[in-house]
Protein backbone atom coordinates (compact mmCIF):
# COMPACT_ATOMS: atom_id res chain seq x y z
CA UNK A 1 0.00 0.00 0.00
CA UNK A 2 1.02 3.20 -0.63
CA UNK A 3 -0.30 6.37 1.30
CA UNK A 4 0.75 9.33 -1.50
CA UNK A 5 2.69 11.94 0.24
CA UNK A 6 0.11 14.42 2.30
CA UNK A 7 0.16 17.10 -0.30
CA UNK A 8 -2.49 20.15 0.07
CA UNK A 9 -4.17 18.04 -2.75
CA UNK A 10 -4.93 15.15 -0.70
CA UNK A 11 -6.47 16.01 1.99
CA UNK A 12 -9.46 18.03 3.20
CA UNK A 13 -7.68 21.37 4.77
CA UNK A 14 -9.79 23.65 3.25
CA UNK A 15 -12.50 22.58 5.73
CA UNK A 16 -10.47 20.68 8.25
CA UNK A 17 -7.11 21.78 9.02
CA UNK A 18 -5.57 23.92 12.24
CA UNK A 19 -3.06 26.68 10.77
CA UNK A 20 -0.90 25.58 13.44
CA UNK A 21 -0.36 21.72 11.59
CA UNK A 22 -0.26 23.04 8.15
CA UNK A 23 3.82 22.75 7.72
CA UNK A 24 3.94 19.46 9.64
CA UNK A 25 0.76 18.25 7.30
CA UNK A 26 2.55 18.96 4.14
CA UNK A 27 5.41 17.27 4.82
CA UNK A 28 4.80 13.25 3.91
CA UNK A 29 5.07 10.74 6.58
CA UNK A 30 8.40 9.45 6.72
CA UNK A 31 8.78 5.61 6.11
CA UNK A 32 10.40 3.74 8.72
CA UNK A 33 13.35 3.62 6.59
CA UNK A 34 15.35 1.58 8.94
CA UNK A 35 12.73 -1.32 7.87
CA UNK A 36 11.53 -0.29 4.77
CA UNK A 37 12.24 -3.55 2.50
CA UNK A 38 11.54 -6.66 2.18
CA UNK A 39 14.86 -9.32 2.35
CA UNK A 40 13.48 -12.87 2.19
CA UNK A 41 12.77 -15.61 0.03
CA UNK A 42 9.32 -14.56 -0.89
CA UNK A 43 8.61 -12.58 -3.88
CA UNK A 44 5.95 -10.38 -2.54
CA UNK A 45 7.94 -7.11 -1.89
CA UNK A 46 5.43 -4.47 -0.49
CA UNK A 47 5.99 -1.67 1.06
CA UNK A 48 6.69 -2.20 5.08
CA UNK A 49 5.34 0.53 6.58
CA UNK A 50 4.57 -1.29 10.22
CA UNK A 51 7.61 0.77 12.57
CA UNK A 52 9.67 -1.10 14.00
CA UNK A 53 9.23 -1.59 17.74
CA UNK A 54 11.18 0.51 20.36
CA UNK A 55 13.57 -2.07 22.73
CA UNK A 56 11.78 -0.65 25.72
CA UNK A 57 9.15 -2.71 26.43
CA UNK A 58 5.40 -2.57 25.20
CA UNK A 59 2.43 -4.94 26.38
CA UNK A 60 0.35 -5.94 23.68
CA UNK A 61 -2.38 -8.42 23.32
CA UNK A 62 -5.60 -8.21 24.51
CA UNK A 63 -6.91 -6.18 27.47
CA UNK A 64 -9.53 -8.13 28.74
CA UNK A 65 -9.80 -11.95 29.10
CA UNK A 66 -12.47 -14.19 30.10
CA UNK A 67 -12.15 -17.61 32.08
CA UNK A 68 -14.87 -20.08 33.22
CA UNK A 69 -14.71 -20.83 37.54
CA UNK A 70 -12.68 -24.05 38.49
CA UNK A 71 -11.19 -24.03 34.70
CA UNK A 72 -7.24 -24.19 33.75
CA UNK A 73 -6.38 -20.37 33.48
CA UNK A 74 -3.98 -19.73 30.79
CA UNK A 75 -3.04 -16.36 29.43
CA UNK A 76 0.24 -15.28 28.54
CA UNK A 77 1.18 -11.25 29.04
CA UNK A 78 3.28 -10.39 25.74
CA UNK A 79 4.71 -7.83 25.38
CA UNK A 80 7.79 -6.15 22.57
CA UNK A 81 11.11 -5.07 23.45
CA UNK A 82 14.10 -6.06 24.07
CA UNK A 83 14.92 -9.46 26.35
CA UNK A 84 15.55 -10.38 29.27
CA UNK A 85 11.90 -8.83 29.89
CA UNK A 86 10.19 -9.59 33.53
CA UNK A 87 6.66 -9.21 34.00
CA UNK A 88 4.78 -8.65 37.10
CA UNK A 89 0.86 -7.97 37.97
CA UNK A 90 -0.71 -5.62 40.53
CA UNK A 91 -4.30 -7.19 42.09
CA UNK A 92 -4.11 -10.49 40.55
CA UNK A 93 -6.85 -12.87 42.14
CA UNK A 94 -6.10 -15.05 44.56
CA UNK A 95 -5.88 -18.59 42.31
CA UNK A 96 -3.78 -17.15 39.64
CA UNK A 97 0.16 -17.06 39.30
CA UNK A 98 2.07 -14.82 37.10
CA UNK A 99 6.08 -16.59 35.88
CA UNK A 100 7.54 -13.52 35.98
CA UNK A 101 10.44 -14.75 33.17
CA UNK A 102 7.98 -16.04 30.72
CA UNK A 103 4.98 -13.83 31.68
CA UNK A 104 2.34 -16.73 31.66
CA UNK A 105 -0.63 -16.12 34.09
CA UNK A 106 -1.83 -19.74 35.54
CA UNK A 107 -3.96 -21.11 38.43
CA UNK A 108 -8.42 -21.42 38.20
CA UNK A 109 -10.58 -19.08 39.64
CA UNK A 110 -13.40 -20.26 41.09
CA UNK A 111 -15.00 -16.56 42.14
CA UNK A 112 -17.18 -14.58 39.10
CA UNK A 113 -16.53 -11.65 38.57
CA UNK A 114 -14.57 -8.40 37.06
CA UNK A 115 -10.56 -8.34 38.72
CA UNK A 116 -9.04 -4.99 37.24
CA UNK A 117 -5.23 -6.36 37.30
CA UNK A 118 -2.32 -3.62 36.46
CA UNK A 119 0.56 -5.58 34.39
CA UNK A 120 4.12 -4.60 34.17
CA UNK A 121 6.76 -5.58 32.22
CA UNK A 122 10.73 -4.71 32.63
CA UNK A 123 13.89 -4.91 30.79
CA UNK A 124 17.51 -2.89 30.71
CA UNK A 125 15.50 0.06 28.74
CA UNK A 126 12.96 0.74 30.85
CA UNK A 127 9.30 -0.41 32.28
CA UNK A 128 5.79 -0.06 31.18
CA UNK A 129 2.27 -0.80 32.31
CA UNK A 130 -1.07 -1.64 30.89
CA UNK A 131 -4.81 -2.48 32.72
CA UNK A 132 -5.98 -5.82 32.16
CA UNK A 133 -9.39 -7.02 33.17
CA UNK A 134 -9.97 -10.87 33.77
CA UNK A 135 -13.23 -11.88 33.44
CA UNK A 136 -14.48 -15.04 35.76
CA UNK A 137 -17.82 -15.80 34.19
CA UNK A 138 -19.49 -17.80 31.30
CA UNK A 139 -18.17 -16.23 28.50
CA UNK A 140 -14.74 -16.89 27.37
CA UNK A 141 -12.88 -15.49 23.63
CA UNK A 142 -13.88 -11.63 25.04
CA UNK A 143 -11.52 -11.39 22.12
CA UNK A 144 -11.22 -12.35 18.75
CA UNK A 145 -8.96 -15.54 18.40
CA UNK A 146 -5.00 -14.75 17.11
CA UNK A 147 -2.93 -17.40 15.86
CA UNK A 148 -2.45 -20.08 12.75
CA UNK A 149 -4.36 -22.89 10.89
CA UNK A 150 -2.75 -25.47 8.87
CA UNK A 151 -5.47 -25.66 6.04
CA UNK A 152 -4.46 -22.63 3.61
CA UNK A 153 -1.07 -23.88 3.32
CA UNK A 154 -0.85 -27.43 3.98
CA UNK A 155 -4.84 -28.83 4.14
CA UNK A 156 -3.90 -32.50 3.65
CA UNK A 157 0.06 -32.78 3.87
CA UNK A 158 0.06 -31.25 7.44
CA UNK A 159 1.97 -33.33 9.76
CA UNK A 160 2.84 -33.07 13.75
CA UNK A 161 6.47 -31.59 12.63
CA UNK A 162 4.79 -29.48 10.47
CA UNK A 163 2.88 -27.94 13.18
CA UNK A 164 5.95 -27.90 15.39
CA UNK A 165 7.64 -25.59 13.10
CA UNK A 166 4.89 -23.37 12.64
CA UNK A 167 4.64 -23.08 17.13
CA UNK A 168 9.11 -22.82 16.55
CA UNK A 169 8.34 -20.26 14.17
CA UNK A 170 5.36 -17.85 16.19
CA UNK A 171 8.30 -17.81 18.49
CA UNK A 172 11.43 -16.97 16.79
CA UNK A 173 9.51 -14.68 14.46
CA UNK A 174 8.76 -12.74 16.95
CA UNK A 175 4.87 -13.25 16.37
CA UNK A 176 3.82 -14.38 19.68
CA UNK A 177 5.32 -10.94 21.19
CA UNK A 178 2.10 -9.21 19.48
CA UNK A 179 -0.45 -11.69 21.29
CA UNK A 180 -0.63 -14.50 18.51
CA UNK A 181 -1.78 -17.28 20.38
CA UNK A 182 -3.35 -20.11 18.70
CA UNK A 183 -1.92 -23.42 16.48
CA UNK A 184 -4.54 -24.91 15.19
CA UNK A 185 -4.45 -28.47 13.16
CA UNK A 186 -7.15 -28.60 10.53
CA UNK A 187 -8.60 -31.39 9.03
CA UNK A 188 -6.30 -34.47 8.12
CA UNK A 189 -5.47 -35.66 11.57
CA UNK A 190 -7.62 -38.59 12.15
CA UNK A 191 -7.61 -42.07 12.20
CA UNK A 192 -10.78 -44.80 13.57
CA UNK A 193 -12.18 -45.01 17.06
CA UNK A 194 -10.23 -46.81 19.44
CA UNK A 195 -11.69 -48.18 23.18
CA UNK A 196 -14.98 -46.45 24.09
CA UNK A 197 -15.25 -44.98 20.74
CA UNK A 198 -12.40 -42.57 21.66
CA UNK A 199 -10.84 -40.94 18.48
CA UNK A 200 -7.27 -41.85 17.69
CA UNK A 201 -4.80 -39.69 15.33
CA UNK A 202 -3.43 -41.52 12.34
CA UNK A 203 0.28 -41.99 11.90
CA UNK A 204 1.01 -38.48 10.73
CA UNK A 205 0.44 -37.55 14.67
CA UNK A 206 2.33 -40.01 16.73
CA UNK A 207 1.29 -38.68 20.18
CA UNK A 208 -1.16 -35.54 20.03
CA UNK A 209 -0.81 -35.02 23.46
CA UNK A 210 2.82 -34.30 23.38
CA UNK A 211 2.40 -32.13 20.63
CA UNK A 212 -0.28 -30.09 23.08
CA UNK A 213 2.26 -29.91 26.22
CA UNK A 214 4.93 -28.73 23.36
CA UNK A 215 2.55 -26.01 22.11
CA UNK A 216 1.82 -24.91 25.45
CA UNK A 217 5.51 -25.57 26.38
CA UNK A 218 5.66 -22.59 24.69
CA UNK A 219 3.11 -20.39 25.83
CA UNK A 220 0.91 -21.04 22.93
CA UNK A 221 -2.74 -22.61 23.22
CA UNK A 222 -3.89 -25.96 20.85
CA UNK A 223 -6.40 -25.92 18.23
CA UNK A 224 -7.92 -28.96 16.45
CA UNK A 225 -10.82 -29.69 13.58
CA UNK A 226 -13.80 -31.77 13.18
CA UNK A 227 -17.23 -32.50 11.84
CA UNK A 228 -20.82 -33.56 13.12
CA UNK A 229 -21.19 -35.80 10.45
CA UNK A 230 -19.19 -39.13 9.83
CA UNK A 231 -16.83 -38.05 7.84
CA UNK A 232 -14.53 -34.66 7.66
CA UNK A 233 -14.58 -32.81 4.67
CA UNK A 234 -11.49 -34.27 3.53
CA UNK A 235 -12.78 -37.87 4.18
CA UNK A 236 -11.50 -38.62 7.62
CA UNK A 237 -13.35 -40.01 10.40
CA UNK A 238 -15.72 -37.52 12.18
CA UNK A 239 -17.92 -36.44 15.42
CA UNK A 240 -21.56 -37.69 14.71
CA UNK A 241 -22.73 -40.24 17.38
CA UNK A 242 -19.19 -39.85 18.91
CA UNK A 243 -19.55 -36.17 20.28
CA UNK A 244 -18.90 -36.53 23.67
CA UNK A 245 -16.27 -38.90 23.50
CA UNK A 246 -14.69 -36.25 21.16
CA UNK A 247 -15.30 -33.87 23.76
CA UNK A 248 -13.49 -35.77 26.28
CA UNK A 249 -10.33 -36.57 23.95
CA UNK A 250 -9.72 -33.01 23.09
CA UNK A 251 -9.93 -31.79 27.08
CA UNK A 252 -7.29 -35.02 27.59
CA UNK A 253 -5.17 -33.73 24.98
CA UNK A 254 -5.43 -30.43 26.28
CA UNK A 255 -7.26 -28.67 23.26
CA UNK A 256 -8.19 -25.22 23.50
CA UNK A 257 -10.06 -24.62 20.15
CA UNK A 258 -12.39 -26.54 17.92
CA UNK A 259 -13.26 -25.98 14.44
CA UNK A 260 -15.80 -27.72 13.65
CA UNK A 261 -17.54 -28.17 9.95
CA UNK A 262 -21.02 -29.05 8.30
CA UNK A 263 -19.44 -31.98 6.30
CA UNK A 264 -20.76 -35.02 5.76
CA UNK A 265 -23.89 -33.79 8.12
CA UNK A 266 -25.77 -32.96 4.77
CA UNK A 267 -27.30 -36.82 5.01
CA UNK A 268 -28.05 -36.52 8.86
CA UNK A 269 -29.54 -33.81 8.26
CA UNK A 270 -31.88 -34.95 5.63
CA UNK A 271 -33.39 -37.73 8.01
CA UNK A 272 -33.72 -35.32 10.61
CA UNK A 273 -35.32 -32.63 8.17
CA UNK A 274 -37.59 -35.67 6.88
CA UNK A 275 -38.68 -36.84 10.64
CA UNK A 276 -39.63 -33.21 11.91
CA UNK A 277 -41.83 -32.70 8.55
CA UNK A 278 -43.48 -35.74 8.41
CA UNK A 279 -44.22 -34.97 12.48
CA UNK A 280 -46.21 -32.67 10.89
CA UNK A 281 -48.04 -33.85 7.73
CA UNK A 282 -51.35 -36.23 7.71
CA UNK A 283 -50.17 -39.50 7.38
CA UNK A 284 -49.81 -40.36 3.61
CA UNK A 285 -48.14 -37.19 3.46
CA UNK A 286 -45.28 -38.14 5.85
CA UNK A 287 -45.41 -42.00 4.52
CA UNK A 288 -44.69 -40.20 0.87
CA UNK A 289 -42.04 -37.99 1.89
CA UNK A 290 -40.14 -41.29 3.79
CA UNK A 291 -39.87 -42.89 0.75
CA UNK A 292 -38.85 -39.82 -0.74
CA UNK A 293 -36.32 -39.71 1.44
CA UNK A 294 -35.11 -43.32 1.41
CA UNK A 295 -34.63 -43.02 -2.15
CA UNK A 296 -32.66 -40.47 -2.03
CA UNK A 297 -30.46 -41.92 0.64
CA UNK A 298 -30.28 -45.40 -1.67
CA UNK A 299 -28.75 -43.55 -4.67
CA UNK A 300 -26.61 -41.02 -2.17
CA UNK A 301 -24.88 -44.51 -1.16
CA UNK A 302 -23.31 -43.93 -5.05
CA UNK A 303 -20.65 -40.83 -3.96
CA UNK A 304 -21.24 -37.70 -5.77
CA UNK A 305 -18.75 -37.88 -8.73
CA UNK A 306 -19.91 -41.52 -9.82
CA UNK A 307 -23.57 -41.01 -9.75
CA UNK A 308 -25.13 -41.74 -13.58
CA UNK A 309 -26.99 -39.16 -15.61
CA UNK A 310 -30.11 -40.97 -14.29
CA UNK A 311 -29.49 -41.07 -10.53
CA UNK A 312 -28.71 -37.09 -10.70
CA UNK A 313 -32.15 -36.18 -12.50
CA UNK A 314 -33.78 -38.20 -10.05
CA UNK A 315 -32.34 -37.16 -7.11
CA UNK A 316 -33.47 -33.19 -8.99
CA UNK A 317 -36.85 -35.00 -9.56
CA UNK A 318 -36.28 -36.33 -5.53
CA UNK A 319 -36.16 -32.72 -4.63
CA UNK A 320 -38.84 -31.47 -6.34
CA UNK A 321 -41.15 -33.80 -5.08
CA UNK A 322 -40.06 -33.58 -1.51
CA UNK A 323 -40.39 -29.65 -2.30
CA UNK A 324 -43.98 -29.92 -3.39
CA UNK A 325 -45.03 -32.33 -0.26
CA UNK A 326 -43.68 -29.81 2.20
CA UNK A 327 -45.01 -26.79 0.30
CA UNK A 328 -48.64 -27.57 2.19
CA UNK A 329 -47.05 -26.67 5.39
CA UNK A 330 -46.68 -22.76 6.27
CA UNK A 331 -43.98 -20.80 5.72
CA UNK A 332 -43.06 -20.21 9.14
CA UNK A 333 -43.57 -23.89 9.91
CA UNK A 334 -41.05 -24.72 6.96
CA UNK A 335 -38.45 -22.06 8.26
CA UNK A 336 -38.63 -23.09 11.96
CA UNK A 337 -37.81 -26.80 10.83
CA UNK A 338 -35.04 -25.98 8.39
CA UNK A 339 -33.34 -23.76 11.04
CA UNK A 340 -33.46 -26.41 13.86
CA UNK A 341 -31.92 -28.70 11.48
CA UNK A 342 -28.85 -26.38 11.03
CA UNK A 343 -28.74 -26.01 14.63
CA UNK A 344 -28.91 -29.03 15.94
CA UNK A 345 -25.33 -30.24 15.54
CA UNK A 346 -24.17 -27.09 17.23
CA UNK A 347 -26.28 -27.27 19.96
CA UNK A 348 -25.10 -30.94 20.73
CA UNK A 349 -21.45 -31.00 20.45
CA UNK A 350 -22.16 -26.94 22.75
CA UNK A 351 -23.77 -30.12 25.45
CA UNK A 352 -20.86 -32.15 24.79
CA UNK A 353 -17.83 -29.73 25.03
CA UNK A 354 -19.93 -28.36 27.92
CA UNK A 355 -18.85 -31.39 30.01
CA UNK A 356 -15.36 -30.59 29.63
CA UNK A 357 -13.60 -28.72 32.60
CA UNK A 358 -11.71 -26.74 29.56
CA UNK A 359 -12.14 -23.26 28.34
CA UNK A 360 -12.73 -24.82 24.70
CA UNK A 361 -12.91 -22.19 21.68
CA UNK A 362 -15.96 -23.34 19.58
CA UNK A 363 -15.38 -22.32 16.44
CA UNK A 364 -18.30 -23.46 13.96
CA UNK A 365 -17.45 -23.55 9.92
CA UNK A 366 -20.88 -23.96 8.46
CA UNK A 367 -20.37 -21.29 5.98
CA UNK A 368 -23.07 -19.35 7.22
CA UNK A 369 -26.19 -21.53 6.54
CA UNK A 370 -29.33 -20.46 8.21
CA UNK A 371 -27.74 -16.72 8.79
CA UNK A 372 -25.70 -18.20 11.42
CA UNK A 373 -24.69 -15.03 13.09
CA UNK A 374 -28.25 -14.86 14.21
CA UNK A 375 -28.15 -17.54 16.57
CA UNK A 376 -24.60 -18.67 16.71
CA UNK A 377 -24.06 -16.58 19.56
CA UNK A 378 -27.60 -18.34 21.46
CA UNK A 379 -26.07 -21.57 21.11
CA UNK A 380 -22.61 -20.91 22.72
CA UNK A 381 -20.43 -20.48 19.20
CA UNK A 382 -17.50 -18.59 19.95
CA UNK A 383 -17.50 -17.48 16.16
CA UNK A 384 -18.80 -19.01 13.01
CA UNK A 385 -17.77 -18.63 9.32
CA UNK A 386 -19.72 -16.63 7.84
CA UNK A 387 -18.98 -17.69 4.43
CA UNK A 388 -17.68 -20.74 1.95
CA UNK A 389 -13.93 -20.55 1.80
CA UNK A 390 -11.19 -17.97 0.84
CA UNK A 391 -8.72 -18.17 -1.69
CA UNK A 392 -5.61 -15.56 -2.00
CA UNK A 393 -7.33 -13.79 -5.19
CA UNK A 394 -8.45 -10.35 -4.78
CA UNK A 395 -12.38 -11.73 -6.09
CA UNK A 396 -12.38 -14.12 -3.30
CA UNK A 397 -10.85 -12.01 -0.71
CA UNK A 398 -12.62 -8.56 -1.57
CA UNK A 399 -15.98 -10.62 -2.21
CA UNK A 400 -15.71 -12.22 1.66
CA UNK A 401 -14.43 -9.58 3.30
CA UNK A 402 -16.93 -6.21 1.67
CA UNK A 403 -20.03 -8.28 2.05
CA UNK A 404 -19.72 -8.72 5.54
CA UNK A 405 -22.14 -5.60 6.26
CA UNK A 406 -25.10 -6.34 8.44
CA UNK A 407 -23.18 -8.79 10.48
CA UNK A 408 -21.40 -6.52 13.16
CA UNK A 409 -24.61 -6.42 14.88
CA UNK A 410 -24.42 -9.62 15.83
CA UNK A 411 -21.20 -9.88 16.91
CA UNK A 412 -19.56 -9.08 20.64
CA UNK A 413 -16.94 -10.13 22.99
CA UNK A 414 -17.56 -13.80 23.33
CA UNK A 415 -18.90 -14.68 19.99
CA UNK A 416 -17.63 -13.22 16.81
CA UNK A 417 -17.93 -13.12 12.61
CA UNK A 418 -15.41 -15.11 10.92
CA UNK A 419 -14.79 -14.21 7.38
CA UNK A 420 -12.19 -17.00 6.96
CA UNK A 421 -8.71 -17.45 7.56
CA UNK A 422 -5.83 -14.87 6.37
CA UNK A 423 -4.61 -15.30 3.06
CA UNK A 424 -1.15 -13.78 3.33
CA UNK A 425 2.35 -15.42 3.10
CA UNK A 426 3.08 -18.87 1.65
CA UNK A 427 -0.56 -20.42 0.91
CA UNK A 428 -1.12 -23.12 -1.00
CA UNK A 429 -3.42 -25.84 0.11
CA UNK A 430 -0.76 -28.30 0.21
CA UNK A 431 1.18 -26.17 -2.89
CA UNK A 432 2.96 -23.32 -1.70
CA UNK A 433 3.52 -20.21 -2.90
CA UNK A 434 3.17 -16.57 -2.00
CA UNK A 435 -0.18 -15.33 -1.99
CA UNK A 436 -1.26 -13.91 -5.09
CA UNK A 437 -2.86 -10.94 -3.52
CA UNK A 438 -0.83 -7.83 -4.25
CA UNK A 439 0.58 -6.06 -1.02
CA UNK A 440 -2.40 -3.31 -1.52
CA UNK A 441 -4.54 -6.16 -1.25
CA UNK A 442 -2.70 -7.42 1.81
CA UNK A 443 -3.34 -4.09 3.49
CA UNK A 444 -7.11 -4.21 2.42
CA UNK A 445 -7.34 -7.76 3.65
CA UNK A 446 -5.20 -7.23 7.12
CA UNK A 447 -7.16 -4.10 7.67
CA UNK A 448 -10.24 -5.20 6.90
CA UNK A 449 -10.44 -8.27 9.06
CA UNK A 450 -8.82 -6.36 12.03
CA UNK A 451 -12.23 -4.01 11.37
CA UNK A 452 -14.79 -6.65 11.15
CA UNK A 453 -13.40 -7.95 14.58
CA UNK A 454 -12.64 -11.46 12.80
CA UNK A 455 -10.89 -14.17 14.44
CA UNK A 456 -7.36 -13.97 12.49
CA UNK A 457 -5.76 -16.63 11.39
CA UNK A 458 -2.44 -16.67 9.69
CA UNK A 459 -2.67 -19.22 7.25
CA UNK A 460 0.75 -19.00 5.48
CA UNK A 461 3.53 -21.50 6.24
CA UNK A 462 4.83 -20.05 9.18
CA UNK A 463 8.73 -21.15 8.47
CA UNK A 464 8.98 -19.39 5.27
CA UNK A 465 7.50 -15.81 6.50
CA UNK A 466 9.24 -13.29 4.40
CA UNK A 467 9.83 -9.62 6.33
CA UNK A 468 6.76 -8.18 4.39
CA UNK A 469 3.94 -10.32 5.50
CA UNK A 470 5.65 -10.30 9.15
CA UNK A 471 5.38 -6.57 8.94
CA UNK A 472 1.57 -6.85 8.20
CA UNK A 473 1.02 -9.11 11.29
CA UNK A 474 2.83 -7.29 13.68
CA UNK A 475 1.79 -3.74 13.34
CA UNK A 476 0.49 -3.93 17.18
CA UNK A 477 -1.99 -0.82 16.52
CA UNK A 478 -3.90 -2.60 13.81
CA UNK A 479 -4.15 -5.60 16.25
CA UNK A 480 -5.22 -3.36 19.10
CA UNK A 481 -8.53 -2.43 16.35
CA UNK A 482 -8.90 -6.06 15.95
CA UNK A 483 -8.74 -7.03 19.93
CA UNK A 484 -10.45 -3.85 21.47
CA UNK A 485 -12.31 -5.12 24.29
CA UNK A 486 -15.64 -3.53 23.47
CA UNK A 487 -15.89 -5.71 20.74
CA UNK A 488 -17.68 -3.76 17.65
CA UNK A 489 -17.55 -4.63 14.68
CA UNK A 490 -16.94 -2.47 11.68
CA UNK A 491 -20.14 -1.43 9.30
CA UNK A 492 -19.69 0.42 5.71
CA UNK A 493 -20.70 3.58 6.59
CA UNK A 494 -20.62 5.13 2.89
CA UNK A 495 -20.46 3.60 -0.65
CA UNK A 496 -19.73 6.01 -4.14
CA UNK A 497 -19.08 3.92 -6.60
CA UNK A 498 -15.62 2.07 -5.78
CA UNK A 499 -14.99 3.58 -2.95
CA UNK A 500 -16.18 2.41 0.45
CA UNK A 501 -15.62 3.37 4.21
CA UNK A 502 -16.03 1.35 6.75
CA UNK A 503 -15.84 2.44 10.51
CA UNK A 504 -16.36 0.92 14.24
CA UNK A 505 -16.30 2.89 17.66
CA UNK A 506 -13.31 1.76 20.23
CA UNK A 507 -13.67 1.70 23.83
CA UNK A 508 -11.25 4.77 24.41
CA UNK A 509 -14.02 6.55 22.78
CA UNK A 510 -12.30 7.01 19.31
CA UNK A 511 -13.07 5.31 15.79
CA UNK A 512 -11.38 3.50 13.66
CA UNK A 513 -12.23 3.61 10.35
CA UNK A 514 -11.05 2.31 7.00
CA UNK A 515 -11.12 4.20 3.52
CA UNK A 516 -11.22 1.42 0.50
CA UNK A 517 -10.40 2.03 -3.01
CA UNK A 518 -12.22 -1.16 -4.69
CA UNK A 519 -11.32 0.30 -8.14
CA UNK A 520 -8.65 -0.09 -10.15
CA UNK A 521 -7.26 3.13 -10.32
CA UNK A 522 -6.21 5.26 -7.33
CA UNK A 523 -9.27 7.09 -5.68
CA UNK A 524 -9.89 10.25 -3.26
CA UNK A 525 -11.75 8.46 -0.29
CA UNK A 526 -13.27 10.81 2.14
CA UNK A 527 -15.20 10.44 5.51
CA UNK A 528 -17.10 13.38 7.56
CA UNK A 529 -17.28 13.52 10.82
CA UNK A 530 -20.73 13.66 10.83
CA UNK A 531 -20.96 9.98 9.39
CA UNK A 532 -18.89 9.07 12.07
CA UNK A 533 -21.38 10.36 14.58
CA UNK A 534 -18.60 12.76 16.26
CA UNK A 535 -18.19 16.68 16.90
CA UNK A 536 -15.30 19.30 16.82
CA UNK A 537 -11.82 18.94 16.27
CA UNK A 538 -9.73 15.04 15.81
CA UNK A 539 -6.75 13.79 15.25
CA UNK A 540 -6.44 11.27 13.08
CA UNK A 541 -3.98 8.87 13.67
CA UNK A 542 -2.56 6.39 10.55
CA UNK A 543 -2.63 3.17 11.93
CA UNK A 544 0.11 0.94 9.42
CA UNK A 545 2.41 3.89 10.20
CA UNK A 546 1.32 4.34 13.23
CA UNK A 547 1.54 8.48 13.01
CA UNK A 548 -0.66 10.96 13.79
CA UNK A 549 -1.47 13.02 10.29
CA UNK A 550 -2.68 16.22 12.28
CA UNK A 551 -5.49 17.82 13.08
CA UNK A 552 -9.09 18.04 11.62
CA UNK A 553 -12.33 20.16 11.62
CA UNK A 554 -14.44 18.17 9.91
CA UNK A 555 -13.50 15.30 7.52
CA UNK A 556 -10.41 13.49 6.46
CA UNK A 557 -10.14 12.50 2.78
CA UNK A 558 -6.89 10.77 1.50
CA UNK A 559 -6.05 9.50 -2.13
CA UNK A 560 -6.18 5.60 -1.71
CA UNK A 561 -4.49 3.24 -3.98
CA UNK A 562 -6.29 1.11 -6.43
CA UNK A 563 -7.42 -2.12 -3.83
CA UNK A 564 -6.05 -0.13 -1.42
CA UNK A 565 -6.88 1.25 1.96
CA UNK A 566 -6.25 3.88 4.45
CA UNK A 567 -6.48 2.71 7.88
CA UNK A 568 -6.79 5.72 10.56
CA UNK A 569 -7.84 6.38 14.39
CA UNK A 570 -9.59 9.33 14.84
CA UNK A 571 -9.98 10.98 18.16
CA UNK A 572 -10.96 13.91 19.65
CA UNK A 573 -7.87 16.60 19.41
CA UNK A 574 -6.26 17.12 23.15
CA UNK A 575 -6.60 13.78 24.02
CA UNK A 576 -3.51 11.49 23.91
CA UNK A 577 -2.78 8.04 21.61
CA UNK A 578 -3.97 5.37 24.05
CA UNK A 579 -1.93 2.18 24.97
C1 LIG B 1 -13.78 -26.80 4.72
C2 LIG B 1 -13.44 -25.58 5.56
C3 LIG B 1 -11.96 -25.32 5.41
C4 LIG B 1 -11.19 -26.53 5.88
C5 LIG B 1 -11.65 -27.77 5.11
C6 LIG B 1 -11.02 -29.03 5.65
O1 LIG B 1 -15.12 -27.08 4.83
O2 LIG B 1 -14.19 -24.50 5.13
O3 LIG B 1 -11.59 -24.17 6.14
O4 LIG B 1 -11.39 -26.70 7.24
O5 LIG B 1 -13.05 -27.92 5.19
O6 LIG B 1 -11.42 -30.17 4.97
Amino acid sequence: MRIPPLTLASLSFTIGMFPSMLMAQAAPPSNNTSNSTATNTSSVVGEILTPKHPATPRITGPKVFGVRPGNPFLFKVTATGERPMTFSADNLPSGLSLDSSSGMITGTLQERGTNAVTLHAKNAQGETSRLFRIICGDTIALTPALGWNSWNCFAGAVDDAKVRSAADAMVSSGLIDHGWTYINIDDCWEAGRGTNGMIQSNQKFPDMKALSDSIHSKGLKFGIYSSPGPKTCAGYTASYQYEDQDAEQYGKWGVDYVKYDWCSYGKVANAIRTEKYAAMLPADDAAKLKSLADERAAIEVTPGNKRTEEQKSRLKAIDGEFKGVISKLKPEDRERIELEVVQEPYAVFRKSLDKVKRDILFSYCQYGMGKVWEWGEKLGGNSWRTTGDITDTWKSMSGIGFSQDGHEKFAGPGHWNDPDMLVVGQVGWGHPHPSRLTPDEQYTHMSLWALLSSPLLIGCDMSQLDDFTKSLLSNDEVLDVNQDPLGKPAGRISMNGTVQVWARSLEDGSKAVGLFNLGDQPASVSVSWQELGIKGPQIVRDLWRQKDLGSFAEKFEATVPSHGVVLVKIRPAGTAASK
